[in-house]
């Protein structure tokens, strides 16, 4: 068995993955449009090793408790399907190391490129041949968003009916249009919402089935934008989704209020440079660190005003990444 390390650049969705059809599958309710960053990303090597007796993880230099069942199960669907594939014929464990050169669990999507990067090497490290279809597929059933985190540059997650139809892929490379992504760290703390107990309430907001009846032509609006390199109506239409997603979150039972006051002092910069002509819009997750879209020309003065906010820990720059990497350096 080989030694794999691979690094998954994380995501933001420009339209947001929220509510599942299917819990166990993790078939979201709508498909999702997202760009994939650069400067934000998971490394991690696997190595199936035939003297372990159990897994082994380590995620950010600590051993994982808090996602270990997750990661396992995932680990379980590699293995099933390396014994389907008469690769192995017993139970081979793994060690797992990865790192994440951002805030975990602070709205960023780790989720999304750390299982996305666990699927890549742990199907490479136990010899699974997969197409970036098959990759997609399995990566979403250990975290949704993981499965566009497979791709390169601009990418759609189609919502599918059955687990064979929902999975991602690039629609706009990552050159095709240069959009920046400045992320404000606002705090460093862990969120107290999990994505996974998120998405069960989604359905319990009365705007949710407001927000499914026009999220199809909002799907085709934000793609036509991205191809057309339209910054403003995509700015326009993803920082409105970012608002109507808070609704979804603010208006469910229980209802969640995520945003800090740092996160909404962001916002409300935003707009205020935007009136004096910068074309520039925020869009946001779960969490309260808040990303801060832009176009190249407008960078720098983006990046000074943010930098003025006190609220503002510190600012991570990105732009739009490509796909998943094989590295030689391995973490162990
Ligand atoms: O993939 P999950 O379960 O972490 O859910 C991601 C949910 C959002 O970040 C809020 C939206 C999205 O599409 O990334």
């Amino acid at each position: 068995m080989q030694k794999i390390t691979v690094q998954v650049g994380s995501d933001i969705a420009f339209v947001k993955y929220w509510g599942k059809k299917d819990k166990v599958l993790r078939l979201p309710i709508n498909g999702s449009i997202s760009m994939i960053l650069d400067s934000l990303y998971s490394t991690t090597t696997v190595e199936f090793q035939s003297d372990l007796t159990k897994d082994e993880l380590i995620i950010d230099g600590e051993q994982e408790e808090d996602e270990a069942v997750r990661v396992i199960n995932h680990l379980d669907r590699i293995r099933s399907l390396a014994k389907e594939q008469k690769l192995i014929d017993r139970d081979l464990f793994a060690s797992v190391v990865s790192k994440n050169n951002f805030p975990k669990s602070t709205g960023l999507s780790s989720s999304g490129s750390g299982f996305a990067a666990l699927t890549i090497a742990a199907c490479q490290s136990i010899g699974l041949n997969l197409s970036e279809k098959e990759l997609s597929i399995l990566a979403r059933q250990g975290s949704g968003s993981a499965c566009r985190c497979i791709c390169g540059g601009f990418v759609e997650w189609l919502d599918g009916d059955t687990s064979e139809q929902s999975y991602s892929q690039t629609f706009a490379e990552s050159n095709s249009f240069v959009i920046k992504d400045l992320v404000a760290i606002v705090s460093e703390e862990k969120k107290f919402l999990s994505s996974t107990e998120g998405h069960d309430l989604a359905e319990t907001s009365l705007f949710f089935k407001a927000r499914q009846e026009k999220i199809g032509v909002k799907l085709a609006m934000v793609k036509k934008a991205v191809l057309q390199k339209d910054f403003i109506t995509l700015g326009e239409l993803v920082e409105a989704e970012a608002l109507e997603f808070h609704s979804i979150l603010l208006t469910s039972q229980p209802n969640m209020l995520l945003l800090y006051p740092g996160t909404v002092e962001v916002m409300q910069t935003v707009r205020l440079l935007r009136r004096t002509g910068v074309p520039v819009y925020f869009t946001i997750n779960t969490g309260f660190n808040i990303h801060v879209l832009t176009l190249p020309k407008y960078e720098k003065k983006v990046l000074e005003t943010l930098q003025n906010l006190s609220s503002v820990k510190r600012i991570i720059i990105s732009g739009v990444g490509e796909k998943p990497k094989l590295l030689q350096d391995h973490l162990f």
